[in-house]
C-alpha cells in the first residue's frame, strides 16, 4: 500500500503494528489450541484505528472480534472485514434487521429484549451471545428464573441462535482475586442452569487471560493488552511478559521565540518567564484529546524533556525549551526519543485516569500512521479521504 500524506498539521499518532501482531503472537501462545482470540477493537480500536487493528489482529490469529455497538461493527463490514463480529453492548431491538444485514452477533442480556426483537426480524436468523452479569452489575442476566425462560424462549424461537454465554469480570487488574473467584463461581453456577451448551463461552479480558491462563473456557477477549498497555498498573510487574507499546504521538514546534522576565505565556497569563526563556509553540491542544490538565507535564524533543507551560489551548500549547532549537523540530508526547520515554501511563498519572482513556482520549482530528517493519505504511486521517 502506499503512503498517503493526507494531512496538512504536523500532529500525528504513531500505531506500529508489529507491535500489535507480538502482543497477539505472545497471549496465543498461551491459549489452547481451541481456544478462540476475540480482538475487542471497540472505541475505535482504543483510539488505535479500529480498521487497521482488526485487520493486523486477523492477520496474526484472532479468530473473531468485538466491538461496543453496531455501528462501530457496520464501519468495519464496510470496510470489507468479513470475520465474526460480536456487538458486546446494548444494541436497539428495532434494529435486529441490520445486525442480520451485516451479519454481527449481538448481546442479549434479558428475555424482554428478545421478545421484543423477535417481530423485527420477520423469520430471519441471528447470533447472539448471552451476557451474565456475575458481578459487574452492568447488563446481563442475574438469576436461573431468567436462563430457564430464556432459553425456554430459544427453544421455542430457532431462527434466534444462541452462539456465545460470556460474562466481564469488575476486578481482574487487581491482586486481590476474592472478588474475581466470587465471579469466576457465579459464572460456573449461571452455566451450569443451560441444558445445552453454544459454540463459545467467554469471560476473560485481557488481565484475567494474563494472570489466569487456565480460565479460558473455549474464548478470550483482549483488549488493552493487544495494543500492548497493561491493564492496570498494580499488575504490571506480575504480567508473564512483557507487553508492547503501540501508541505514539508527535507534533513539529511551529514557533520558537524568546521571552524577557515577566512576560506571560496563554490564556490566563498563568506562567509567567522568570528570567530569558526560551519558548515553543505546538500545535496539539485539547481539541485533539491532549487534555488542559496536561499543563506542567513534560514533552520530548531533540531527546530532552521541556515542561508544557501556560494553559493548554484547543489546538496549541506552548513549551519551555532548554534552549534556542529550529522551528519544525519534532515533538513526541508520547513515545520515545533516544534514550527518553514517556509512556501512556506517564499521560495516564498525569491525568489521574488510566491508559486505557489516554488513547480513547486522542481524537480523530489527529491523523494515525501505521507502521510495519520500521516502514510507514499507511495513513488514516478521517477529515481528509
Ligand atoms: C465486555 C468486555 N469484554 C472485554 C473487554 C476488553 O477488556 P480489556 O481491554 O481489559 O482486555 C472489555 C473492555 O472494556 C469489555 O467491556
Amino acid at each position: 500500500m502506499g503512503i498517503n500524506h493526507s494531512f496538512y498539521r504536523d500532529t500525528w499518532v504513531e500505531v506500529d503494528l508489529d507491535c500489535i501482531k507480538e502482543n497477539i503472537s505472545r497471549l496465543k501462545k498461551r491459549l489452547k489450541p481451541e481456544t478462540k482470540l476475540i480482538a475487542v477493537v471497540k472505541a475505535n480500536g482504543y483510539g488505535h484505528g479500529a480498521l487497521k487493528i482488526a485487520e493486523t489482529a486477523l492477520c496474526s490469529g484472532a479468530d473473531y472480534l468485538a466491538v461496543a455497538f453496531m455501528d462501530e461493527a457496520i464501519y468495519l463490514r464496510e470496510n470489507g472485514i468479513a470475520t465474526p463480529i460480536l456487538v458486546l453492548g446494548a444494541s436497539r431491538y428495532s434494529d435486529v434487521k441490520k445486525a442480520v444485514q451485516y451479519n454481527v452477533a449481538l448481546t442479549v442480556f434479558q428475555l424482554e429484549w428478545l421478545r421484543n426483537a423477535q417481530p423485527f426480524l420477520e423469520g430471519s436468523s441471528i447470533k447472539i451471545h448471552l451476557k451474565l452479569d456475575t458481578g459487574m452489575g452492568r447488563i446481563g442476566v442475574r438469576s436461573k428464573k431468567e436462563i430457564l425462560e430464556i432459553e425456554e424462549f430459544l427453544n421455542e424461537n430457532k431462527n434466534i441462535l444462541l452462539e456465545g454465554i460470556f460474562t466481564h469480570f469488575a476486578t481482574a487488574d487487581e491482586l486481590e482475586s476474592e472478588y474475581l473467584e466470587k465471579q469466576i463461581n457465579r459464572f460456573k453456577e449461571l452455566l451450569a442452569f443451560f441444558s445445552t451448551s453454544p459454540a463459545m463461552i467467554h469471560c476473560s479480558n485481557s488481565a484475567a487471560s494474563l494472570l489466569y491462563p487456565d480460565l479460558q473456557f473455549n474464548a478470550v477477549r483482549m483488549g488493552i493488552s493487544m495494543y500492548g498497555l497493561t491493564p492496570s498498573v498494580e499488575i504490571e510487574s506480575s504480567l508473564p511478559y512483557p507487553l508492547k507499546e503501540a501508541f505514539s504521538l508527535h507534533t513539529k514546534v511551529v514557533q520558537v521565540k524568546q521571552l524577557e522576565k515577566g512576560d506571560k505565556v496563554s490564556y490566563g497569563a498563568t506562567y509567567e518567564a522568570a528570567e530569558e526563556e526560551w519558548v515553543g509553540t505546538l500545535p496539539i491542544g485539547y481539541a485533539d484529546g491532549w487534555l488542559r490538565k496536561l499543563t506542567g507535564q513534560e514533552v520530548l524533543v531533540n531527546g530532552k524533556r521541556a515542561p508544557i507551560i501556560g494553559r493548554v489551548c484547543m489546538d496549541q500549547c506552548m513549551i519551555k525549551l532548554p534552549g534556542y532549537i529550529e522551528p519544525g523540530a519534532k515533538v513526541t508526547l508520547i513515545g520515545r526519543q533516544n534514550s527518553e520515554v514517556i509512556s501512556v501511563n506517564d499521560i495516564a498519572a498525569k491525568l489521574e485516569t488510566i491508559n486505557y482513556e489516554v488513547t480513547c482520549t486522542i481524537s480523530n482530528r489527529v491523523p494515525r500512521i501505521y507502521r510495519k517493519g520500521g516502514m510507514c505504511i499507511e495513513v488514516v486521517n478521517p477529515l481528509i479521504q
